[in-house]
């Protein structure tokens, strides 16, 4: 079984904080989205794993990611250029794929119960592809999917006005290499992209089997700014508390809070958990829940909640800042003396805010 993870695409829906880098390498509780589903993959043992990359800064991807030795992964970097969708940037990794069954992950998606159970069995079945579908509230902004009685999938929608069941489709899927011939019956849909789901209609017009595995736990999808505090706080809501920095006295800390190595948190701040905080930071304020710190970040006065710092970022104010993204490099500072307001904000790498 190889593993193919889908780190192209243009992530407009996260600018600014794209403008700089690819989306998948956000963090999320200090840590790139894109490294838990390599992750993912290795506690599968799929260690044989292509990446797909766009044309949005890939280099970062590989600096970061490297020959994948530290996943204790192999990877091979895939061109695929301008995002011409899922199908597609599949199309692009046929060599790569071979005659190997695969799982498709996208970059951008996090899964709370790993991809284990979802893997088991199909390589030896019969079943052209498997799909993994998570109940919603809200089917008509996914793919759909009907099930017959026994899970086998009949038809799949994209974004249904009537749909016919609540369950979505999750951006993890299992294929055989006839996906290949499917993908290449497949014409553009309406936004101009080879769609995943017509490649798999496809396989189910030509009554090849493709069944469904239903999600245990949470999954979210990072695409927008709000999934990613989500994401956030369903990490951080399984974070360890470990201290490897200094904290000094006269500071209060309650809850699950992890410091980096490096990190100073002065006399008179407050952390409450679950927050975590990377290295060599300054701290001397209130960092509230839901908080994630990137190393070598300073925070002086203020209080900051439910919200990510990348990392490398100078807030100096006395503000509140709630549900916000701070890029890389960011500085947030306010007059002295201002009176403290709520704020959100979500600013990209290497910006300035005077408050
Ligand atoms: P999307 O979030 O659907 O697309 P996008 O990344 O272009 O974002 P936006 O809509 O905000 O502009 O993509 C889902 C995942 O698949 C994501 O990790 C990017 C990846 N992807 C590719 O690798 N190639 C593609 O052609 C597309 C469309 C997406």
């Amino acid at each position: 079984m190889k593993g193919l993870i889908l780190s192209g695409g243009h992530g407009t829906r996260l600018r600014p904080l794209t403008h700089t880098g690819p989306k998948q390498l956000i963090p999320i509780a200090n840590k790139p989205v894109l490294f838990y589903a390599i992750e993912d993959l290795k506690n599968a043992d799929v260690t044989d794993i292509g990446l797909i990359l766009g044309t949005n800064m890939p280099e970062k991807v590989k600096e970061a990611v490297g020959d994948g030795s530290q996943f204790g992964v192999n990877i091979t970097y895939i061109n695929q250029g301008e995002p011409k969708g899922l199908a597609h940037a599949v199309a692009v990794a046929k060599d790569f794929v071979g005659e190997d069954p695969f799982i498709m992950y996208l970059g951008d998606n996090i899964l709370k119960s790993g991809i284990k159970e979802f893997v088991d069995g199909f390589e030896k079945s019969d079943y052209q592809a498997r799909i993994l579908l998570q109940y919603v509230e809200n089917p008509r902004q996914f793919g759909v999917a009907e099930l017959d009685s026994e899970g086998h999938v009949m038809n799949l929608v994209e974004k249904p006005e009537h749909p016919k069941s609540n369950l979505a489709l999750v951006g993890i899927y299992l294929f055989k290499p006839s996906i290949f011939d499917a993908i290449s019956k497949i014409k553009p849909s309406w936004r101009d992209e080879l769609e995943i789901t017509d490649a798999i209609q496809e396989l189910l017009n030509k009554d090849l089997k493709v069944d469904s595995h239903i999600v245990k736990g949470w999954w979210k999808d990072t695409g927008k700014p709000e999934d990613v505090l989500d994401a956030n706080h369903l990490i951080l809501d399984v974070l360890k508390s470990q201290n490897n920095g200094e904290v000094e006295d006269g500071t209060k800390i309650n809850g699950r809070v992890y410091i980096g190595e490096g990190t100073i948190v002065k006399k008179n701040s407050v952390i409450r958990g679950p927050v975590i905080i990377g290295e060599n930071c300054v701290i001397e304020a209130y960092i509230g829940p839901y908080t994630s710190i990137g190393d070598n970040s300073t925070i002086i006065g203020g209080e900051i909640e439910s919200s990510i710092v990348v990392g490398d970022a100078v807030i100096k104010c006395n503000e509140r800042i709630v549900d916000s993204l701070i890029g890389n490099h960011s500085r947030v500072e306010s007059k002295e003396n201002s009176l403290p307001k709520g704020l959100r904000f979500i600013v990209g790498e290497n910006s300035v805010v005077y408050l």
